[in-house]
C-alpha cells in the first residue's frame, strides 16, 4: 500500500518538498505518496489529525508552523528540543516523534558536499533567529574552533550561546564587535536576504575565509554573497544543498533507505549570479 507523507505551510505553494521526495522515492524504489498541505492559520493541529486520521505517516513543517509542530510533538529529540522548532515529524499510532534535520542537513552539505571541513576552524553564523537555534547543535558536533553567534538584538545572541555553551567554544555579539577579526567560514542565517539586505557585517571578517553560505535558497547573488565575493572569498554557496540534504534526513528516518541528493540539487540549483 502507497504510505502517505505531506508538507503542512501557509503560503505552501513554494514548496520543493513534494518534488524532492519524489525524486527520492523514485530513485530508491519506495512506494510513497507526498503532498502540500496549506494549513490554515491558526489551525495546525486539527490539519494534522485530518491528515493522520487518514493514515499519514509523516510530514514536513516549514513556516508559520514550526513551533506548533513542536508543541503538538509526544516524542521530541534533543535538536529540536533546542531548536525549539520541529521540521520533520513521523507518526506510529499515538507516538508523534519531531525532528529538526535543518542544521544536520546543513552541516552535512558544508562538508560532505561542499568539502569544507569545520573541524579546528573559526566559524561564524549571522543570524538569532530560528535557523541560527537548529544549527547550532549540530555545527559544535563538528568541534570547530570557535562559534561565533552576531545579531542585531544582542539579548538573542547572548541567550543563543549560553543555551549551547555546554556543547562547545561559543561566542555572541553584536556586528561592530566583528571589525578587526576574521573567519574561516561565515554563514547567513538572517533573513534579511529574502529583502534583499545587507546585514551590517563588516568585510574584513571574510580577509580569511574559504566559504560563504548562504541559508536561504534561489536568491542568486545575495547582498551577503556579493559582500563575500568582493572580498575575495573563493567558494559562495546557497542554501540548495542544505534544502536536498534536510530532506534527505527526513526521507531516511521514515523510510530507512538514504538516497542520493545529488540529482536534486542539480534539478533546484539557481546559478549564484
Ligand atoms: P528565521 O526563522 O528565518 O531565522 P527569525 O527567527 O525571524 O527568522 O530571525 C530572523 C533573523 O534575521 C534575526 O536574527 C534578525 O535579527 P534580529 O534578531 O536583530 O531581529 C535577522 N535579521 C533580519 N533582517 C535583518 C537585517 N536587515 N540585518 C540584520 N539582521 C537581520
Amino acid at each position: 500500500m502507497t504510505d502517505r507523507y505531506a508538507v503542512i505551510g501557509n503560503p505552501i505553494q513554494q514548496s520543493k518538498s513534494p518534488l524532492i521526495h519524489g525524486m527520492f522515492a523514485e530513485a530508491t524504489g519506495q512506494d510513497i505518496a507526498y503532498s502540500k498541505i496549506e494549513g490554515p492559520l491558526g489551525g495546525f493541529a486539527g490539519a494534522v489529525d485530518v491528515f493522520r486520521a487518514a493514515g499519514g505517516r509523516g510530514m514536513n513543517i516549514t513556516a508559520p508552523f514550526k513551533l506548533d509542530a513542536f508543541a503538538y510533538a509526544t516524542e521530541r529529540s534533543e535538536r529540536a528540543q533546542l531548536a525549539g522548532a520541529v521540521n520533520a515529524m513521523k507518526f506510529e499510532g499515538a507516538r508523534i516523534m519531531a525532528e529538526n534535520f535543518d542544521g544536520v542537513g546543513l552541516v552535512r552539505d558544508v562538508v560532505h558536499n561542499l568539502g569544507c571541513a569545520l573541524a579546528g576552524k573559526r566559524v561564524l553564523i549571522l543570524g538569532a533567529g530560528g535557523a541560527t537555534r537548529g544549527a547550532l547543535l549540530p555545527f559544535l558536533a563538528e568541534k570547530p574552533a570557535l562559534l561565533c553567534i552576531a545579531n542585531r538584538t544582542l539579548d538573542k545572541a547572548h541567550a543563543l550561546a549560553a543555551a549551547v555553551a555546554p556543547h562547545g567554544a561559543v561566542q555572541a555579539g553584536g556586528y561592530a564587535e566583528l571589525e578587526g577579526q576574521s573567519f574561516d567560514v561565515v554563514f547567513n542565517a538572517t533573513s534579511a536576504s529574502l529583502y534583499a539586505e545587507l546585514p551590517p557585517v563588516p568585510a574584513s571578517a571574510f580577509s580569511q575565509a574559504v566559504l560563504a553560505y548562504e541559508l536561504a535558497y534561489g536568491k542568486g547573488l545575495t547582498p551577503f554573497l556579493r559582500l563575500a565575493q568582493n572580498a575575495g572569498v573563493q567558494q559562495l554557496a546557497d542554501g540548495v544543498g542544505m534544502l536536498a540534504e534536510q530532506a534527505a534526513e527526513a526521507f531516511e528516518w521514515w523510510r530507512g533507505v538514504r538516497p542520493d541528493t545529488r540529482g536534486v540539487i542539480e534539478k533546484l540549483t539557481v546559478p549564484l549570479v
